[in-house]
């Protein structure tokens, strides 16, 4: 008809945006593990399974050599489960091992001469850190060494490096900066005659690659590891030392009853997910990143996570 001729058409916009399309965001928590984790992978190490949440006091605390009167089992720190209420034991020999450990000592050690309780060890919990996880792992290891060593002669112990990053849970006072579960970033490396040095030069590179190069190393107790400490890092921003996470090299006590060669040391450290998370994303309150307070569009915006690629 030709009317079209006569009517005004709108002119056409290209610099416009177009609509936001809606599509799954990750939580900060996740972009900084991955980050984390693809740093351990650049460093070689291989992630341990931490698919259970559920623990003995057994794993959680004894094959540490961690005493049963220590107060970290108590439960104004762990959460203990009724249901199963108790865990299946597997490697009969060697929990026997790891009484005599905590009884009479071994390997050097004089134990902490006390009445080891079975029933106590059997528990079951919610696990209270990825330790843990590595203590299985461990446990794994030697077992497979010791039937490669009956199967072969002139087996080597190979060295290995292992790291987990998961869930733990506490039965903690709930505070800006502390709720009842949180992510453990755990590594480990396994050989023959590791030293302090070794442990501060893993470490050392570890935190260099997340842009910390500024680290200082601070004595201190874990009932697992000897010696052990803290590591602090000077944090440009606050213009102060901040705690970054907590080290040290497993003890005898420990490895020995798993079976593992006496010179074969383990040097292990962790530290939070949260921690590192929050003075990325500028979080202030933990809540405001975690649980059900969270505005879910800020997970929506914030900002995508780089760790540590300028230093690679
Ligand atoms: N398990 C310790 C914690 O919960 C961290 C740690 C890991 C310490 C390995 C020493 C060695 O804080």
């Amino acid at each position: 008809t030709g009317s079209w001729s006569s009517v005004h058409f709108k002119s056409y916009n290209f610099e416009a945006d177009g609509k936001n399309t809606e599509s799954g965001c990750l939580h900060p928590l996740l972009k900084v593990r991955e980050q984390f984790r693809l740093l351990f992978v650049q460093l070689g190490f291989e992630e341990m399974p931490t698919d259970n949440y559920v623990e003995s006091s057994f794993w959680n605390f004894d094959a540490l050599f961690q005493p049963q009167q220590h107060p970290a089992r108590d439960a104004h720190d762990t959460f203990f489960l009724s249901d199963p209420i108790c865990a299946q034991i597997n490697d009969r020999d060697y929990f026997e091992r790891v009484k005599t450990v905590h009884e009479k000592g071994g390997y050097g050690s004089l134990g902490y001469q006390y009445q080891w309780e079975e029933s106590e060890a059997k528990t079951t919990i919610l696990r209270t850190h990825t330790t843990a996880v590595s203590s299985r792992v461990l446990h794994k290891l030697a077992s497979d060494y010791l039937n490669e060593c009956k199967s072969g002669t002139n087996v080597e112990f190979k060295p290995r490096k292992y790291f987990s990053i998961d869930r733990v849970f506490r039965n903690e006072t709930l505070d800006a900066t502390h709720l009842a579960e949180f992510h453990q970033i755990e590594g480990l490396v396994a050989g023959r005659g590791l030293s302090l040095a070794d442990l501060k030069g893993v470490i050392g590179e570890f935190f260099r690659k997340l842009g910390m190069k500024k680290l200082r190393f601070k004595p201190a107790h874990n009932p697992y590891t000897e010696p052990s400490m803290e590591i602090f890092s000077y944090h440009d921003g606050l213009q102060k030392w901040v705690e970054v996470g907590n080290s040290g090299i497993f003890r005898p006590e420990m490895l020995r009853p798993m079976g593992l060669p006496a010179d074969v040391r383990v040097i292990a450290w962790g530290l939070s997910l949260e921690r590192p998370t929050m003075i990325m994303y500028g979080i202030k309150n933990i809540r405001d990143l975690f649980g059900h307070k969270v505005d879910i569009s800020t997970i929506k915006s914030n900002p995508m996570c780089r760790l540590g690629l300028s230093e690679s």
